[in-house]
């Protein structure tokens, strides 16, 4: 899986370019924080850079051991390759979902005081941190104010807004935002190199529009398209879906039902992605809605009237919310060019 292959290892690995630097910045610092708060959605690189942290600051060949000026983790020491392979004493992953109590939190913070027992800091890797039950953070709380000399605390969370500002102010924030496409694209390329594929600048831009801000989505598609062999542009377009853009939404509007559901069909068959296309369409549709509504009618090739945009964009948005539960991807599409077609049928041309 080129999501785990390609993990990034090291700082420069990270290909978020929010938080490449401010990472460095605190390795490279003279006072190491103690408590740090990684915010961001999922995919977004959160445990990956806390893992690297960890290696970083228990390397045995950096830095931290005295050992040259880089602050990178080397990722061959018997440290690195340790905590690498979840096999470390030192570092402790946990996830508050599952233990969000106090007398988790408790146990935890006893241990944190022990001394280190390979490496030089104990590294507590909280995920999900606002899953911490209150009781638990206001234990918490005087640890993170004055953590032992030895223990790094990392906390992770995708909802900063449900932590307490007292824990959030004792914390180092790092926010890790969305993926930038370069920085996807950044990404797409290392993975290019080491894979030794050609991945053209247009199909890594393809990518970068449609991974939805993640990391770890990104790798996914571009695996995708090269175990289909699907590198070239039009291929990938063909494969991702992305071809649908306005196409159904032709057809819908000059051709009959047959045809509409003949291009379902194919669109189907030949690898389309249902809930892309469907995207596109309200994409489209949203920019023919606002221009129509407020008057400028430049730049749109379809004449659906407002009416009819509307009645659209309600049975797509319905027809998406469907197809998390339905067990054919293509019926709730085809549902709703059935709907539109008897709407439009009943209210003459609407
Ligand atoms: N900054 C990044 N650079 C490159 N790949 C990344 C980055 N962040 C995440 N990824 C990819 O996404 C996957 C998931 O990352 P992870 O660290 O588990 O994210 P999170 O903990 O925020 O959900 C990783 O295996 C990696 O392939
Ligand atoms: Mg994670
Ligand atoms: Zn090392």
């Amino acid at each position: 899986m080129f999501y785990l292959k390609y993990r990034p290892r090291t700082i420069k690995e990270l290909d978020n370019s929010q938080v490449r630097p401010k990472i460095a910045n605190l390795l490279a610092s003279k006072e190491l924080p103690h408590a740090l708060l990684f915010i961001g959605p999922k995919g977004m690189g959160k445990t990956s850079t806390a893992r690297i942290v960890a290696k970083a600051v228990n390397c045995l060949e950096n830095k931290f051991a005295g050992r040259g000026d880089s602050y990178e983790p080397c990722n061959t020491c018997h440290n690195c390759t340790s905590i690498e392979n979840g096999s470390s004493p030192d570092v402790v992953e946990q996830d508050a979902a599952s233990n969000r109590g106090i007398e988790e939190v408790r146990k935890l913070i006893r241990e944190s005081s022990y001394a280190p027992m390979t490496g030089r800091y104990r590294v507590y890797i909280i995920d999900e941190a606002h899953m911490i039950t209150t009781d638990a953070f206001n234990a918490l709380l005087k640890t993170l104010e004055e953590p032992p000399a030895t223990v790094v605390f990392i906390l992770a969370t995708t909802n900063e807004e449900k932590l307490p500002n007292t824990i959030i102010s004792r914390c180092v924030r790092i926010p890790f935002g969305k993926a930038h496409k370069k920085d996807i694209i950044h990404m797409l390329n290392r993975i290019a190199k080491e894979e030794k594929v050609e991945a053209p600048a247009e199909l890594q831009e393809l990518v970068a529009t449609y991974c939805e801000d993640s990391f770890r989505d990104a790798a996914k598609m571009f695996e995708e398209l090269v175990m289909q062999d699907t590198l070239s542009i039009d291929k990938a377009q063909e494969y991702l879906g992305v071809r649908a853009k306005g196409t159904l939404l032709d057809v819908m509007q000059k051709g009959t039902l047959s045809d509409s559901m003949q291009w379902v069909e194919d669109f189907v068959q030949s690898g389309g992605n249902i809930k892309r296309a469907i995207e596109d369409m309200l994409q489209v549709l949203r920019l023919q809605l606002v221009a129509q509504s407020i008057g400028t009618n430049d730049q749109d090739k379809l004449s659906y009237t407002l009416k009819e945009i509307s009645i659209l964009i309600k049975l797509l948005h319905e027809a998406y919310n469907t197809l998390r539960i339905s067990p054919i991807d293509s019926l709730p599409l085809e549902l709703a060019i059935v709907e539109f077609y008897n709407a439009r049928k009943k209210s003459g041309s609407l």
